[in-house]
């Protein structure tokens, strides 16, 4: 008697209730999500194909049906969208060779999850798991199929939308922080004032990160201003891509990212970092000057330039270059025999590191990221002519008179500090644009990470087209650029290396 009056009950206050689930949809949505019970009972899921039996947390709904509930194909399987409005419309199945099935009802819903069959008798697919759920965990579950519509992610209303970042605002970093702020909110003016995304505005939260812990920066953009999805942060650290990531919020660009960690499903990169420029350059080595020797990797004083020394070792060693020396940029420099490549992570060359690299016969070809190139280099001794090649993520001849205009406006405020900071927030808002307007109107974080994930050679107008097919998190390569030391220019190689497959 009472599931029915509250179930009319809750049906009446559905206005008032819509932008909060109530306590039983949470504990649906717990298990919906999670495959946990807030009771002592532990919920089993049965595998019929294998005959076992696992604690529901390791096979929750979600994981199948995707968190918004609207199902998706992978690896074979395809979990249908398990929406109540879906599965109450009165068509059944049309699709031929599916399952005929009258519509689902609260029963036969609640019979299909516990047994396995569906409302016509049939018997559902051994990849769809049997749940062990008592009468009210079952309840709770149905309500919360019956909200999962309406439970949109956090930031999301019908009229607005709201991003995050955080950024140096305060202290020494400061500057830097204000001018990507600066462009990014030029940038996301400009959105808003061609219509926003679908129908809604976009708003963007900036949290000073100067001198603060991560972890309150983090709960500050989550918790109190609830952002859908972060966007060009200026740093972030692998505990935060660990929080962001069992939190589920996207994040599109982190601008100086040094960290060589595996990253995570739900950060995307759209430029080469650090990392990725090194590698290019390492194939650029390979590829365009023979150069698969000997090799020494110079290392900055910070620890992440360590790591990612290593990391570059490795990676070189798997490609077949025999294994790297690694030298602190602060110790003597020991150079061996037949040295033919020397990468740059962090460091600079004082003059007597520069006069003995000159007096190796011949030096040996010097490789660095852009942001690590000095103008200094060009008062390399000419020994070093047609040696020193640095790796870009974008240049100029990316740019399109649109962004060049863009930029010239930013040139009166800001001069031209923090550009490559600038044109790097400014790729990441357009990618996580361009994810957003294909995810839709029915919009969720998952929808966005999957629209991103199926991004393709993308322009955008001011760096290589970007793209993230095959699980690569990492959306574009690098331009090699050689230094001409004669005329103190820089001149394009003519290579462009991709992204890496992963
Ligand atoms: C391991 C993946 C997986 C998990 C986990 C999973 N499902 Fe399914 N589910 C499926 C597949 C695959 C089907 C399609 C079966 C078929 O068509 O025979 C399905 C079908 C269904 C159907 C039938 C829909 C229809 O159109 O007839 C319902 C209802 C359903 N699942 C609910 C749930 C609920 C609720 C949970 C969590 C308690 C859950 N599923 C967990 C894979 C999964």
């Amino acid at each position: 008697m009472c599931a029915r009056l509250c179930t009319l009950l809750s049906l009446a206050l559905l206005p008032a209730l819509a932008w909060g689930l109530s306590d039983n949809e949470k504990a649906g949505q717990q298990l919906y999500r999670y495959g946990q019970a807030n009771t002592d009972s532990p919920v089993q899921a049965r595998l019929e194909a294998a005959d076992t039996v696992v604690d529901a947390s390791l096979l929750p709904c979600a994981g199948c049906h995707g968190r918004d509930g609207r199902g998706r194909a992978e690896g074979g399987l395809n979990p249908p969208d398990i929406t109540w409005a879906r599965l109450s419309k009165p068509y059944g199945e049309r699709l031929p060779g599916a399952r005929q099935h009258p519509p689902y009802t609260e029963a036969s819903l609640a019979r299909a999850i516990r047994e396995g069959v569906d409302p016509g008798g049939n018997r559902l697919s051994p990849a769809m798991p049997r749940y062990s759920l008592s009468q009210r965990q079952v309840r709770d579950l149905i309500a919360y199929l019956q909200r999962i519509e309406e439970d949109f992610d956090p930031g999301i209303s019908d009229q607005s939308l709201v991003l995050g970042t955080w950024q140096p605002l305060s202290g020494a970093q400061a500057d830097g922080g204000q001018a990507v702020s600066l462009s990014l909110r030029e940038a996301i003016a400009q959105i808003n004032l061609d219509g926003g995304i679908h129908g809604r505005r976009l708003t963007l939260v900036v949290v000073d990160s100067a001198e603060r812990d991560e972890q309150a920066v983090l709960d500050e953009l989550l918790d109190q201003h609830e952002v859908f999805a972060l966007v060009a942060v200026q740093t972030s650290s692998a505990a935060q891509q660990e929080q962001l990531r069992q939190a589920g919020v996207p994040l599109v660009g982190t601008l100086l990212r040094n960290d060589p960690g595996p990253g995570s499903a739900w950060t995307f990169e759209p430029l080469a970092g650090i990392q990725d420029q090194m590698k290019a350059l390492g194939l650029f080595a390979e590829q365009a000057l023979s150069a698969r020797g000997a090799a020494l990797i110079l290392v900055g004083p910070e620890p992440a330039h360590q790591a990612q020394a290593e990391s570059l070792s490795r990676w070189l060693v798997q490609r077949g270059w025999p294994a790297p020396a690694i030298q602190g940029a602060e110790a003597p420099l020991v150079l061996g025999d037949g040295l033919s490549a020397l990468f740059l992570l962090g460091s600079g060359l004082s003059s007597s590191q520069v006069s003995l690299l000159a007096s190796h016969s011949p030096p040996p070809y010097l490789l660095l990221a852009g942001e690590q190139a000095q103008a200094e280099l060009f008062e390399l001794p000419m020994a070093f002519s047609a040696r020193v090649f640095v790796a870009y993520p974008f240049l100029p001849d990316d740019w399109t008179p649109a962004f060049r205009e863009r930029l010239a406006r930013q040139r009166a405020i800001l001069g031209n500090g923090y550009l490559n900071r600038r044109v790097s927030a400014s790729v990441a808002l357009a990618i996580l644009e361009e994810g957003l307007r294909r995810a839709g109107r029915q919009l969720s974080r998952e929808a966005l990470i999957r629209a991103l994930e199926e991004l393709y050679d993308h322009p955008t107008g001011m760096s290589p087209r970007v793209g993230f097919s095959g699980g690569r998190r990492v959306g574009a390569g690098a331009h090699i650029v050689r230094l001409d030391l004669e005329n103190r220019e820089l001149h394009h190689t003519g290579y462009y290396i991709p992204p890496e497959q992963r």
